[in-house]
């Protein structure tokens, strides 16, 4: 069973400038609704009991929304208002199930998740990237339904226009499973359309292996300068472990650039 999910939060967010200067980008609202209350919905939803949030010195307003009980307690104490009551209630919930690791230097996520590695107890766990965010259907939960008929690595994958391909990981796919799952060969970050190996994308939502943390921690920066974690699913897949891409039923939302954050509460309130 996967029981353990990373959260990888501790990024500059330099696409939702100004904002992020000051605030940190998984606290927007979505639809009313801060962006990473959506992640942790899926993850539990999903069966999932511990979740890492890996944080920076800066990005401490997250660790604040979580244990403000002192506030709390004052406010309904003397307004005796029902909905703060509740929604204390939802964040003491989460505050249980959260532990916080550090990383204060952004070196990229593959460096997030090695942060995260003496915490990490089963042979898999989950892995979400907040700013993508899946409604209509529970991605985690379908892809840990996959990974336990097939005892297999999985990573969402979602079909995009060729002429999009630079912007994204692409998948180079080996063998058809059905439908919506093919196994994986390979990740290619940002290829050129004559280079693109498919037109399937990798999608924030991984179910990764324990192994993992050997290979990040060999990684040397790759583009950019920074330590990615396809950079390690490439070299785990060079080993023959199983990877399956997939496909998700849901629909996308990219919360992380200004124009996709404003059209995802807009997708959100016509649910
Ligand atoms: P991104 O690189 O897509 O987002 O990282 P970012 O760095 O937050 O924002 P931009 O690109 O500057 O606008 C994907 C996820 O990985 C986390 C980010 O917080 C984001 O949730 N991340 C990224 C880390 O935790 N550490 C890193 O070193 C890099």
């Amino acid at each position: 069973m996967i029981k353990q999910a990373i959260i990888p939060l501790a990024g500059l967010g330099t696409r939702l400038l100004p904002l992020t200067s000051v605030f940190a980008k998984e606290l927007l609202p979505i639809n009313g609704k801060p962006g990473i209350e959506y992640i942790l919905d899926e993850c539990v939803q999903a069966g999932i009991r511990e979740i890492i949030f890996v944080i920076s010195n800066k990005k401490k307003m997250i660790k604040n929304y979580f244990y403000n009980d002192k506030f709390y307690k004052k406010i309904i104490k003397k307004k005796k208002d029902k909905r703060v009551l509740q929604e204390y209630k939802k964040i003491l919930r989460f505050k249980k199930m959260i532990r916080f690791v550090y990383q204060n230097k952004p070196l990229g996520t593959g460096d997030a998740v090695l942060k995260t590695k003496k915490y990490i107890k089963d042979k898999f766990f989950l892995m979400l990237l907040p700013d993508d965010l899946i409604i209509k259907k529970n991605c985690s939960r379908s892809m840990i339904a996959l990974h336990k008929k097939y005892n297999s690595s999985v990573m969402a994958s979602m079909n995009i226009k060729k002429n999009n391909v630079s912007r994204w990981g692409i998948y180079r796919l080996s063998k058809k499973i059905n439908k919506n799952n093919y196994m994986i060969k390979g990740v290619v970050e940002k290829p050129t359309i004559k280079n693109a190996p498919s037109n399937k994308a990798v999608i924030g939502r991984y179910i990764l292996p324990r192994k993992i943390f050997s290979k990040l921690s060999k990684l040397k920066p790759g583009k950019g300068g920074e330590i990615h974690i396809t950079d390690a699913i490439q070299s785990l897949i060079n080993d023959d472990e199983k990877f399956i891409a997939h496909n998700f039923p849901g629909k996308y939302l990219d919360c992380g650039s200004m124009s996709g954050y404003i059209k995802s509460s807009l997708e959100i309130s016509k649910l």
